[in-house]
């Protein structure tokens, strides 16, 4: 793998990253966390998730976060995306402090600016493909009609607008995935937040899968994405290692992979047999 120019943060305080970033005079950081602890009891035990991570993300960023399993990467995501909470440290979403806000306005937030994706997808199986799309518009004051032509443009955009009305089980996993990231996507969020999105995808399925995402990316979501591939590690353009529950390495990537031009390199579904 190419370890790029910046130095790894040794202690996981130096974060090359955002100095680069801070050098290029971007405003604020969009996810800002210091001291980060997470703790969960089990019993009389006690297992440290996170052990004090400082991390700063930027806008328009694409961040691959790495390491070992039971290193705290699903952790960290679950508190980034609010959906639990830190046992210590402060968290900065956005320039709001996260602690201070109340569980109202910590599920505002977490519907107007975040989107999630899942491994597992975490598709509603009774519900169509435009059903599920539009749930996370449920609280958004749209009407129906409304939701719906968003929840379209956002299944077309993902290049399934013709599966609006497929249940989860009638789709590939690759189109479940895209399915769920239309889903990300209608409340128009600043950040998506996405772990292991392409854990349970073939390689060239995953491929498409980062593709969406970069372009995404290009139109300035920052995103944040747990993997366990370099390979997809190499489509991100900044690379966090976690170990034991601290950021390990943080670097930035000389060169970025484009998926756009990976896909023709790769045989179609199904043609890898044929000689
Ligand atoms: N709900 C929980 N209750 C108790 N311990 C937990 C809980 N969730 C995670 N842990 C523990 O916290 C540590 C970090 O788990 P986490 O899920 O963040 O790891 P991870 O890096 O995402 O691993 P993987 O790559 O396997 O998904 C592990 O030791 C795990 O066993
Ligand atoms: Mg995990």
């Amino acid at each position: 793998m190419m370890d790029g120019d910046v130095p790894p943060a040794p202690n996981g305080k130096a974060n090359g990253a955002a100095l680069e970033r801070s050098r290029h005079g971007d405003p604020a950081p969009i996810i800002r966390v210091e001291g980060l602890s997470k703790q969960y009891r089990m019993g009389s035990n006690v297992v440290w998730a996170l052990r004090g991570v400082d991390l700063e993300v930027w806008p328009g960023e694409f961040v691959a976060v790495m390491g070992p399993s039971g290193s705290g990467k699903s952790t960290f995501m679950n508190v980034v995306g609010a959906l639990d909470r830190p046992t210590g440290g402060s968290y900065w979403l956005d320039g709001a402090l996260v602690s201070d806000l109340s569980r109202d306005q910590l599920a505002a937030i977490r519907n107007r600016k975040i989107g999630f994706i899942f491994q597992g997808f975490n598709l509603l199986p009774r519900q169509t493909a435009l059903g599920n799309v539009m749930l996370p518009m449920l609280y958004a004051g749209l009407n129906g009609q409304q939701r719906r032509l968003r929840a379209q443009e956002a299944l077309r955009l993902v290049g399934l607008g013709d599966r609006g009305h497929h249940r989860p089980s009638e789709l590939s996993g690759g189109q479940q995935q895209r399915v769920a990231i239309a889903r990300s996507l209608v409340n128009d969020p600043a950040l998506i937040l996405a772990d292991e999105p392409t854990g349970n995808l073939d390689s060239r399925t995953s491929v498409e899968v980062m593709a969406i995402l970069q372009d995404l990316n290009a139109a300035g979501i920052t995103l944040v994405l747990v993997t366990h591939e370099p390979d997809i590690a190499a489509y991100c353009s900044r690379n966090v290692t976690f170990r034991d529950g601290l950021v390990v390495r943080d670097v930035l990537m000389p060169s970025v992979r484009r998926a756009h031009e990976v896909l023709p390199t790769l045989p179609a579904i199904g043609e890898e047999e044929v000689a």
